[in-house]
């Protein structure tokens, strides 16, 4: 084995490809969205009539990153995320429930374990970048 080659990664294959593709990112947003419609802070801030286009969406942005198909800039435009999450106030506690149920979903997959830290990694340091607000969570 060649010093920094990735777990099961052959030359010239993508992350999307080495982790199993749409069926993985599918699954893992879908688990995502599974802790988030359970959670009091984030359920409120997405569209209850259209948890399927969201689901889309984030699929698709994450496929995209990581060399899959480029359906979400096709489709969406440029990302521009922290743009795009201005309407929504994402504060700590906002930022660490979303990074808790994306690392229960990541962890349900069972990837290899450098490919997991890998894609946490990023997830956890994109979240940080979207904090937009330090004013606290509201009591309801
Ligand atoms: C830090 C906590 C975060 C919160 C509370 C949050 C919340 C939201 C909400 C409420 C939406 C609207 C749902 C929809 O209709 O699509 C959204 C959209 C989206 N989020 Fe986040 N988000 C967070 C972090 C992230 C991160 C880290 C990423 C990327 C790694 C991300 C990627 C996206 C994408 C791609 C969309 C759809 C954008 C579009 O095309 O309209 N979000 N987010």
């Amino acid at each position: 084995m060649s010093v920094g080659a990735g777990p099961a990664q052959e030359q010239g294959q993508s992350f999307f490809e080495a982790v199993g593709g749409h069926a993985t990112f599918d699954a893992i947003v879908r688990a995502f969205y599974e802790g988030v419609a359970a959670d009091p802070v984030l359920r409120p801030m997405y569209p209850e009539d259209d948890m399927e286009g969201a689901v889309s969406r984030l699929t698709l942005f994450l496929e995209q990153y990581w060399g899959g198909p480029t359906t979400y800039s096709e489709t969406r435009g440029h990302p521009r995320l922290r743009m795009r999450h201005m309407p929504f106030k994402v504060n700590p506690d906002a930022r660490d429930r979303w990074i808790a149920h994306m690392r229960e979903a990541v962890a349900r997959q069972n990837l290899a374990p450098l490919h997991a830290v890998t894609l946490m990694d990023y997830l956890e340091r994109a979240a940080h970048s979207m904090v937009n607000t330090f004013d606290a969570t509201e009591e309801s």
